[in-house]
């Protein structure tokens, strides 16, 4: 006996992890590709997020040598409990893949996505696919967990075209998975219909990992009638451009529009510092523009902003406030801007040097 804990003890302690981490928190932020990046998980977190899973990455991008995948996946400086998505077909370069993400970030957990069902994704076998194959996604999860001393989690869905997730969800907890989320869709409906939340409750009971449930929780009530199943909660597309969902989930306060204006103004200066430039803007003006939507005014001038400067003008012609006034400056919710992520700028320092 050399000391170190066996696979299942280390299982317990994550089971125990996350079920702490929800008792005490409230909603975790989704994964969201193009969104759930590291300046808005900072946000998410500040406004009480029980945690924030990454945007999912190529396991065998990784395994391969590709890189990209760490700088998609860079935590920020003092960011704590971040969940690591990998989506991944093979147990060998799932492992590898892990092996990378965990020499690199030291993340709370990984998370294998099981629920993608976007054609590039489901093609290689990865994402939702592994839904049909119950002894590949629990080999891949054995093959995670044997590589790497962090654990292992999984974000799934409720089935292809029908209900049929308990035997893959199983599957993949007796393979050590510690906690799993379930999207309460099918691959079919995609991000269509209603989440059916009576669904997640029946998988739920089968198993005993904490689960948390994902679909449709936009507001105060849609929170508390998911959290009265005794599940966790996720939450995806009502907090893009509303990161204080988190705050009113918990029974906190609805924003000023001061407030909103501080929190874009926050997160354009903190994309633009963690992506180094400008340029940077336009992949926010989405979410630039939800801000916007939030307080009703128009959208149009926040999905031409290429400069900070063309936000504070946005805000200013909008509703009459100035980002840069002293009133939203004190609602800052850090006073300090993210540094360039340093993943990205090893890559494109090798770049320049090529
Ligand atoms: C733009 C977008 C990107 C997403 N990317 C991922 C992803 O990378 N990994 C994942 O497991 N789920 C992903 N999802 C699914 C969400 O995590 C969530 O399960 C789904 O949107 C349902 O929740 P909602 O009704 O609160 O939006 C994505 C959803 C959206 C809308």
């Amino acid at each position: 006996m050399n000391g170190s804990p066996s696979a299942a003890e280390r299982a317990a302690a994550g089971r125990r992890r996350f079920a702490r981490l929800l008792g005490v928190g409230g909603a975790v932020l989704a994964p969201m590709a193009g969104y759930t990046d590291a300046p808005f998980r900072r946000l998410a977190r500040a406004y009480g997020a029980a945690w924030a899973v990454s945007e999912m990455v190529s396991a065998r991008a990784l395994a391969l040598g590709d890189d990209a995948g760490l700088a998609i996946s860079a935590p920020h400086p003092g960011e704590r409990d971040v969940v690591l998505q990998l989506f991944a077909a093979d147990p060998a370069e799932a492992a590898t893949a892990a092996r990378k993400l965990v020499a690199a970030f030291a993340p709370a957990a990984l998370d294998l996505n099981m629920g993608c069902p976007v054609r590039k994704v489901v093609q290689r076998g990865c994402g939702v696919e592994l839904m049909r194959d119950p002894g590949r996604a629990a080999a891949i999860v054995t093959a995670i967990d044997a590589a790497v001393p962090v654990p292992v989690t999984v974000k799934t869905r409720l089935g292809l075209d029908r209900v049929a997730a308990r035997e893959v969800v199983a599957a993949v907890v007796e393979a050590g998975a510690v906690a799993v989320a379930i999207h309460g869709r099918t691959a079919v409906q995609k991000y269509a219909g209603e989440a059916d939340w009576d669904a997640i409750a029946e998988i739920a009971s089968a198993v005993d990992v904490p689960v948390i449930g994902s679909g449709d929780v936009t507001d105060v009530h849609s929170y508390g009638r998911a959290r009265a199943r005794g599940l966790g909660v996720m939450v995806a597309r009502a907090a893009l451009g509303r990161p204080w969902l988190f705050r009113e989930l918990l029974g906190g306060a609805a924003p000023s529009s001061d407030e909103v204006v501080a929190v874009s103004w926050r997160h354009a200066r903190d994309h633009v510092g963690w992506y180094g430039g400008e340029r940077a803007l336009r992949r926010l003006r989405g979410q630039l523009s939800a801000y916007a939507e939030r307080l009703g005014v128009d959208r149009r001038p926040f999905v031409r902003v290429d400069t900070l400067d063309d936000l504070a003008d946005a805000w200013r012609t909008s509703i009459g406030i100035d980002p840069r006034g002293e009133a939203v400056e004190a609602l800052d919710p850090f006073g300090d801007t993210l540094p360039r992520c340093p993943a990205l700028a090893r890559r494109r320092g090798r770049r320049l040097a090529a």
